[in-house]
Parts: structure tokens; sequence; C-alpha cells
């Protein structure tokens, strides 16, 4: 039996923008895992106690052995310490965690170019036209920059920076969410598309300020993604009222992060106020704090 892992994701700023060629910055999340054992079996199998739609697990595997060429006779095993469908990677994590230990069962090799390349073929079936970036990130386990069918750049972020990362405890469907701003973007084309142009302007100022630590201007930039957010529909009642939490908490920003309709806030706060900040918000939601 292999095992292999792959870590956990936040998207700090150009998700669903991504998706249209603009530019995202990624971070990973590495002490949240998903971890995959492969064993050879008389046919696929996968057992699960995080997953519930086994069948659509099973299409992405078959996938990842197709672009393998191995046969897909595995008796699979998934855990995971990373929450599902909260906007951490958990279908890409298993993505790379299980192109990794195929691989290895083989007998292969990969580099992490090689894994970002085979776990987006699973990826994409798991999210319907997902831009790659968290597979990306997942795969490197550095922040990146990260453009569509660009080559990736890995960042010097700041080393001190601390991500709060807030769960709404509303479960969201990346693949939902994509298609929702999908719809937005067909009705008002013009309008969807001076939304993303704001993003992509957000994204690179924050590509500096992070390499510089500037996390009052990451604050501020994370507010900028949010009201462009927003304007896209996807923040709800339970994000926007964490949201205003932080603020009230001195944050120096707050946004969703990933797909939106759901999942987490992330959030930036200045040194003097993060231990206050992170008590009173984990005596009401799940908070994990990333730290580069
Ligand atoms: C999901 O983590 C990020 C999205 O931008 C989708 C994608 O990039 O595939 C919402």
């Amino acid at each position: 039996m292999i095992t292999e892992s792959a870590c956990g994701k936040v998207i700090l700023y150009g998700e669903h923008a991504v998706v249209y060629g603009k530019p995202a910055i990624a971070v990973p999340v590495k002490n949240l895992r998903m971890e995959v054992s492969v064993e050879k079996s008389a046919t696929l199998q996968i057992k699960s106690e995080c997953f519930e739609n086994l069948d659509w697990i099973k299409t992405g595997i078959v996938k990842i052995c197709d672009e393998l060429d191995v046969d897909s006779n595995f008796s699979i095993t998934i855990k995971s310490t990373i929450p599902i469908a909260s906007g951490m990677g958990s279908s890409a994590a298993l993505s790379v965690a299980a192109t990794k230990a195929i691989a290895k069962l083989k007998g292969v090799s990969l580099d992490k170019e090689a894994v970002r390349k085979v776990s987006y073929a699973s990826e994409n079936i798991f999210h319907g036209g997902a831009s790659g970036v968290d597979n990306a990130v997942i795969s490197y386990e550095c922040p990146i920059y990260y453009i569509k069918h660009e080559e990736i750049e890995e960042l010097e972020a700041a080393l001190d920076l601390k991500i709060v990362v807030i769960d709404s405890k509303v479960r969201s469907s990346t693949a939902n969410a994509v298609a929702a701003v999908r719809q937005k973007h067909k009705e008002n084309k013009e309008k969807v598309n001076a939304i993303f142009d704001d993003i992509e302007n957000t994204v690179n100022s924050a590509k500096f300020a992070l390499e510089a630590g500037d996390f009052e201007e990451l604050g501020n930039l994370m507010n900028l993604n949010q009201d462009a957010l927003e304007l896209l529909g996807l923040s709800v009642l339970e994000t926007t009222q964490i949201i205003n939490e932080c603020k009230k908490l001195g944050c120096f920003g707050a946004k969703i992060s990933g797909a939106g309709l759901g999942g987490n806030v992330i959030s930036i706060f200045p040194d003097d106020k993060f231990e206050n900040a992170k008590s009173e918000l984990s005596k009401k939601y799940n908070v994990v704090i990333v730290k580069l």
C-alpha cells in the first residue's frame, strides 16, 4: 500500500476572475492535509468517511489513471483534516494526493509541475471549468501568483504574515458558485468584465504588498476584493456577518476566500489585535491560523 498526502489552500485574492484568465494569489495550508492510500484490487473501490459522493470521486480517479496510463482497479482510502466544501481545497487536495500515490504505486516519480498537470484532469471534473489555481498551489505547496495557462510564479511572501481563516459553516459548492458567476457574465459581459479588471488590479497590487510585508495594504486590498466579490453576488448573510465582526475587532481587512456563497472568510489583523481577535472569533467559529 502507498500513502501520499496533500495540503489545503486559501485563495488570498482573485478567485472567480482567475477562471476568466485574470491572476490570483493563493497560499498553501500545510497543517491541514488530505491523505490517500492506494493498493491494488480487483475493482475500483473508494473508502472515505469525509466525502459523501463517492461516484464523483471514482470518475476523478479514473481520469487520473487515464492520465498516468494505469488500470484503475485500486482500493483507495481517503482521510482528511481539511474541512470538506468550505473553500480550503479539499477536492484539489484529493486530486493531488491521489495523483502522487497512484504514480508512486506505478513506480513513476513526478515533479510538482507534473503532479499539477495530472491532478488538473480530475480537478476539472470535480469543479467543472476549474481555473487550476487550487491544484496548482497544492501541488507546489508554496505561495503562488497564478494565471491560467501561464507558468506558475512562486512568491516570496513576508514570513510573519498570519491569515485568520474563519469557517462560516455554510457549505458551498464551487461548481455552483462558478456556474452562478458564468450566468452573470453571460447576462452582462461588460459589467462583469469591468469587475474582473478591478480584481486584476487588486491582485497585482497585492503581489507587491505581500512581497514587501505591507500588511495594512494587504488588508485594504482584501476589502477592495471583497467589494468586487459582493458585486458578483457571492456573499451570504453569514459571511457578511463574520466580515463585520472582524472589522469590529480591528482587522486590516477581510474577505470571503474561494468559491463564496458560504465557505470561509479570511482576515488580517495588526499584531496588537491578533490574539484578542483570534480568541473572540474562536468562541463562535472554527478558526484556523495560516502562517506562511
Ligand atoms: C475556488 O477555490 C476558486 C474559484 O476561482 C474556482 C477556480 O478557480 O477554479 C472560485
